[in-house]
């Protein structure tokens, strides 16, 4: 063969490689909404940046007549790219080679990008469509998955990982994006669960569709699996897009400083008058976000899921931070176990890339009850004090009115290691509310007291008399709890002069193997 003819047959391989399980199959997944593995990979890199690799891979499976079938690359596309210029490691599943199944041969295509991006400190962007482990292989195929899970917890903490679902993720597939940072899925086209429709009805009788099992709005909403839903894959590859923008490339640096036009000094009155007298009227907290931020942006992750407390990434003068915010919109703000857990996971994740955290507080407490107690509130709790605690990177908190309790103290205080912690006039930072107090510490007099007009009153004054005590701020900043207490107008600027000052912390924690976090 001359080398004209060598170089035609690289090209054929090639335009028949990228054609993955033929043009039929690529309709069909068209004609579901749904994109190939290669228009995604085009979508979420920059222009011309896809450098592939193992497209001449095929599997070695002689199984059920598989060595008749061979199609180039196996299923999976994988190599690297880049995202605003800053390199990433994409692995994209092809649902038109063997439904997108897993086998031996497309495993180890996965953990050698995955290996790339340790190596060179690079994030990995896994996207998922998939019917599971390649049946025909048998154990090579689930020895596969465990090599790539492996990679997920070893890359954990080292590089941001982040699994979009867009197509079937069940069985034990599910459990790669679990072990990764951020799960992204769309809506209508993607589901996740252990175990599908049919085998639940054979072992629990319950009658279920995929959508409603393991759907992108049920898993955004009831399980919290999923921290983003979008509504096509379009929208989801450009959350990921996003998302890397406020995140470093691995835990030894900074996430890229922007160039911010937002006035750091921005003064806004209607902070001044955003929390309402009366302090059981809730208010929404994201009104205040949107107001500090470099221009109002904000990206919030679980969006639909634990809605008392909000978590999202945002900008200050240029610098990513983490914000952490009570809502006290739902459910007043209050922490309840799946807040904790949310707000922990987040918290974690901040510290462990070098991505500082921001904290507004409006917490009346955490949520009392069975449910809660029995659900576990105690460990999940612990979860968010763990994380707070634990955390090294600068830690700002405002606390914007109710500090109340163990949510005081769980809420990035000063007692876990909070760096500046500032407060609004309106805080109120006690044991707990003015009515529970004076339930406690006054019943008898209450009970002695047979009037029901004498009653009241000596309870509204008895409430007054301990809002006027407990319920500001001041008593905190005497103890030096509370650094400084800030005009709400100048919110933006507080902060970011906190964050410029804390630009070089440093703070180590005693050596040992690994903590052992309340799961
Ligand atoms: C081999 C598979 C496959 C699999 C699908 N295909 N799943 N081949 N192994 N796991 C093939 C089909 O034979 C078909 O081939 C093509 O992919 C498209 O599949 P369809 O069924 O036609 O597509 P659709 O109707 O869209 O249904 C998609 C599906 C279904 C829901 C994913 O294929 C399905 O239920 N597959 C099996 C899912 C499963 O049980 N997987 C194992 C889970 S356990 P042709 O040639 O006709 O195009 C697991 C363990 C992991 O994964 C453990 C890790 C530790």
């Amino acid at each position: 063969m001359g080398n004209q003819e060598k170089l035609k047959k690289l090209i054929d391989l090639r335009a028949t490689a990228k054609l993955g399980g033929g043009q039929k199959r690529i309709d069909a997944q068209h004609a579901k909404g749904k994109l190939t593995a290669r228009e995604r990979i085009e979508l979420l890199l920059d222009d011309a940046s896809f450098e592939e690799f193992d497209m001449f891979v095929q599997h070695r499976c002689g199984n059920f007549g598989l060595d008749n079938q061979k199609f180039y690359g196996d299923g999976v596309v994988t190599g690297q790219g880049t995202i605003d210029g800053r390199l990433v490691f994409v692995f994209s599943q092809d649902f038109t080679v063997f439904g997108g199944s897993l086998s031996e041969t497309y495993a180890q295509k996965i953990c050698k990008v995955m290996d790339m991006a340790m190596k060179v400190g690079a994030p990995i962007i896994g996207i998922n469509d998939s019917g599971g482990a390649r049946i025909q292989e048998g154990v090579t195929s689930l020895a596969g998955y465990t090599e790539i899970f492996e990679r997920n917890i070893l890359a954990s903490g080292v590089i941001p990982q982040i699994s979009a679902i867009f197509g079937p993720c069940a069985g034990g597939a599910v459990y790669s994006p679990a072990l990764t940072d951020f799960i992204i899925m769309s809506k209508d086209t993607s589901y996740m669960f252990v175990t599908g429709p049919k085998v639940v009805k054979t072992v629990t009788g319950e009658v279920v569709n995929e959508e409603q099992l393991g759907g992108a709005t049920v898993h955004g909403s009831k399980s919290g699996v999923t921290h983003f839903i979008s509504e096509d894959e379009r929208e989801g590859i450009s959350i990921i897009r996003k998302l890397l923008s406020y995140l470093p490339q691995n835990n030894l640096e900074d996430a890229p400083l922007t160039i911010c036009n937002d006035p750091i000094d921005r003064l806004d009155d209607s902070l001044n008058s955003i929390i309402p007298d009366n302090a059981n009227k809730p208010y929404d907290v994201k009104d205040i976000i949107h107001t500090i931020v470099d221009d109002g942006e904000f990206l919030e992750v679980h969006r639909n899921y634990a809605a008392n407390i909000i978590v999202g990434f945002a900008k200050f003068n240029g610098m990513s931070v983490g914000l952490v915010a009570n809502q006290p919109k739902y459910l007043a703000g209050v922490l309840d176990i799946n807040a904790s857990r949310k707000a922990a996971r987040f918290v974690r994740f901040c510290d462990a890339f070098n991505i500082p955290i921001v904290t507004l507080v409006d917490v009346p407490g955490f949520l009392p009850g069975t449910t809660q107690e029995y659900g576990g509130i105690i460990i999940h709790g612990a979860k968010l004090l763990f994380a707070y605690g634990e955390a090294t990177v600068p830690k700002v908190t405002v606390v914007l009115r109710k500090a109340y309790g163990g949510a005081y103290c769980v809420m990035a205080s000063k007692h876990l290691r909070g760096d500046i912690n500032y407060a609004w006039p309106s805080a109120e930072i006690a044991v707990m509310g003015p009515k529970g107090a004076i339930e406690v510490l006054d019943s008898r007099k209450i009970a002695e007291i047979e009037d029901q007009q004498k009653k009241d009153e000596f309870i509204a004054q008895a409430e007054e008399d301990y809002k006027e005590k407990f319920a500001n701020p001041y008593v905190a900043a005497q103890y030096g709890y509370i650094d400084d207490v800030i005009e709400p107008r100048n919110t933006r600027f507080r902060i970011i002069r906190a964050l410029q000052g804390l630009a070089t912390k440093k703070v180590t924690s005693p050596a040992k193997k690994h903590s052992n976090l309340p799961l």
